[in-house]
């Protein structure tokens, strides 16, 4: 979930490819992040903190999502959260996890590291633009590129594994509040996952 750019060339490539006029103020997209996103106001983090599962995203690279994909947060007693991603592997059925730490940088905006991970795979912000903290959130990370290309991240995270239309529609309305695209929102499978 917050492996953010597991392979940032990659998301680059996307970019390039991906470069369709309707898209272009999108994902990807041309020019610094969008300047305009609003983050949930009087973030509550202790609220927020736990397991979400994920259930869609965006981009979508190639099978580097995964399935059953979840993420958990704590809080540790240095002031920082500790973060926890599950997956399981698409294709080769393998559980894969990793672990990392996020910094609160101001409300409802952290920076997440993941030890051994390069700098720019591994500073990746993560701002929460809404939640309700009890069935959905949504989260979001804008990587500039040298102030000419930016690449954004979506997710839409939900308390429950099979949530509601109902949860999904106000998720999808903080998107729409905030002027992003859901064309490349992806659902994550969450069908037949081990209990967790
Ligand atoms: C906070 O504690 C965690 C867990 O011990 C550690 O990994 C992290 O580097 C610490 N962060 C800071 C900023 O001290």
């Amino acid at each position: 979930m917050l492996r953010v750019g597991i392979c940032d060339a990659l998301r680059v490539l996307l970019l390039i490819s991906a470069a369709v006029p309707s898209i272009i103020a999108q994902i990807p997209g041309i020019g610094r992040c969008p300047p305009n996103v609003q983050v949930q106001s009087n973030f509550q983090l202790p609220d927020f903190l736990g397991q979400w599962y994920e259930y869609e995203r965006y981009p979508f690279i190639f099978e580097a999502g995964g399935k059953c994909t979840y993420a958990r947060y704590a809080s540790l007693p240095n002031g920082t959260v500790s973060v926890y991603n599950f997956n399981i592997n698409s294709i080769t059925n393998r559980k894969s996890d990793i672990s990392g730490t996020a910094k609160v940088m101001a409300p409802a905006k952290l920076l997440v590291r993941f030890p051994g991970m390069p700098d720019f795979v591994s500073g990746s912000n993560y701002w929460v633009l809404g939640t309700d903290y009890t069935s959905y959130a949504v989260v979001y990370s804008c990587t500039d590129f040298y102030s000419l290309l930016n690449t954004k991240v979506i997710w839409v995270l939900t308390r429950e594994r099979k949530p509601s239309e109902s949860v999904i529609s106000q998720a999808r309305q903080v998107i729409d509040d905030n002027k992003l695209s859901k064309l490349f929102l992806f659902k994550t499978n969450q069908d037949n996952c081990p209990e967790s």
